[in-house]
């Protein structure tokens, strides 16, 4: 199950991509917006709350730029999102940096390459290995 939200900016993105991806056998939760002005923290805050609680294994947060989206989620524990715009990006986040939530933005990418990098993002694996290391530091930042 993958945790997914928007806010007012992002809701036609977040659409494409359900719809898209929905087909190919992946399961949504929507946390919101349904196209009601909305603050993005309180979106960011459901889905991450999802991946947290290990209610859903990732997350996907969509706002006009990600940017916002992307700081939010950051704040979150246990949260690592990354904003992504191309393939490379999508893919190495969850290869070296076992990212758990992806942030786009809906007024820099097109629909269709987003539900594109939402596909890299959800179908590719942690190396582990030395980036495991890492991530553990990451995780100790969060307790300092
Ligand atoms: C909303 O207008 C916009 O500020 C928001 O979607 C996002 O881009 C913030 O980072």
């Amino acid at each position: 199950m993958i945790a997914i939200g928007c806010d007012h900016a992002g809701c036609e993105m977040k659409q494409a991509i359900i719809a898209e991806l929905s087909e190919k056998g992946f399961e949504f939760r929507d946390m919101g917006c349904n196209g009601e002005r909305c603050d993005y923290p309180d979106i960011a805050e459901a889905v991450c709350g999802e991946v947290v609680s290990g209610s859903c294994e990732k997350g996907i947060l969509i706002c006009g730029t990600g940017i916002g989206m992307s700081i939010a989620a950051n704040k979150i524990k246990g949260i690592r999102a990354a904003l992504c715009s191309d393939s490379f990006s999508a893919k190495f986040t969850r290869l070296h940096n076992d990212s758990n939530v992806m942030c786009m933005g809906a007024r820099v990418l097109g629909c269709g390459l987003a539900a594109e990098l939402a596909e890299i993002f959800l179908t590719t694996g942690f190396e582990g290995g030395r980036h495991e290391q890492r991530v553990n530091k990451i995780t100790e930042l969060e307790n300092k």
